[in-house]
């Protein structure tokens, strides 16, 4: 078997098409959804991410910004900026890219955004709503673009065995809730794997959904992977590679040349669950500015 692929990109161009429109339909209501991005620090890759986020926000018709501070910044600092974009009425959504600087507590940062305008789902309160099944909270960006990848791409959850290879608070514990749940994109039979799970081999070949979020390049093989099971792999590694002008090339956490043989679906690396991530905060900041209007 050769996998079909399952093109993020594709998908996520079309869930920003539906975006622009009820961006319009805000902004006819006086409403321009605004996403304030904080980028602390010069970090390259986070750099490009927040690149791509404030123009992505710009081209679906939102107001986006991105307030850059030195890796100097107090923590204090941090958060007095935080504490002005929580009350300015034109910030619908606040995200604080991560990683922060070490001298700064990124659970502290999360705890002090608003969680009305907490558009990442990061906030302790809006991470407590998805577990219950409150749908009136955010739900973290990538996750929730794994679903509606899955939604989108025709994979019945439904009493699906889904395995997932990563226990983060940013992708492998609301990756479980959501798939938990009884709505759509939910209903698994949900395992979490981590780097203390007995061999991880076993479970990942019983999954007919397997879902990689390590942050470990190309660890996922063709071998670990049930014969026809769906594959979305999350990872976003840069590795030597002499043959690249930039010395270096992205892959992810699923060893894509060997899975692609094995699995029914795939997802690439790019152009796989990276859009999305985008396409959910641009989502996230729709709802937090209709919400304003009550
Ligand atoms: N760093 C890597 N991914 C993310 C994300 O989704 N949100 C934030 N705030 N930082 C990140």
């Amino acid at each position: 078997m050769r996998a079909e692929l399952i093109d993020g990109k594709a998908i996520a161009a079309t869930i920003r098409g539906e975006i622009a429109r009820d961006v319009a339909a805000l902004t006819a209501r006086g409403v321009v959804p605004g996403l304030a991005v904080v980028l602390v620090g010069d970090d390259a890759a986070s750099a490009t991410y927040v690149g791509a986020k404030e123009k992505a926000s710009v081209e679906a018709g939102m107001k986006g910004g991105t307030i850059r501070l030195p890796a100097s910044t107090s923590q204090q600092e941090l958060l007095a900026l935080v504490e002005r974009l929580n009350g300015d009425p034109a910030v619908h959504g606040i995200l604080v890219q991560m990683p922060l600087p070490k001298h700064i507590d990124p659970d502290t940062v999360i705890r002090h955004i608003r969680p009305d305008k907490d558009v990442d789902g990061f906030h302790p309160e809006n991470v407590g709503k998805l577990l219950i099944g409150h749908t009136d909270g955010f739900v973290s960006c990538t996750p929730a673009g794994v679903i509606e990848l899955l939604v989108r791409s025709g994979v019945d959850t439904r009493g699906a065995e889904a395995v997932i290879i990563g226990r983060s608070n940013i992708v492998g514990k609301p990756m479980a809730a959501l798939l938990v749940q009884g709505r759509a994109g939910g209903d698994a039979t949900v395992t979490v794997c981590h780097s203390r799970t007995k061999d991880l081999a076993a479970h990942t070949r019983r999954a007919d959904i397997l879902i990689a979020a390590i942050g470990r390049a190309e660890m996922i093989t063709g071998d670990m992977i049930k014969p026809g099971a769906v594959v979305i792999d999350v990872g976003m590694n840069s590795v030597p590679d002499a043959t690249k002008a930039k010395g270096s090339r992205l892959c992810g956490d699923v060893h894509f040349a060997s899975a692609v043989e094995v699995a029914s679906k795939i997802t690439p690396v790019p152009g796989g669950v990276g859009p999305m991530t985008i396409a959910m905060l641009l989502r996230n900041t729709v709802r937090a500015a209709e919400r304003t209007l009550g």
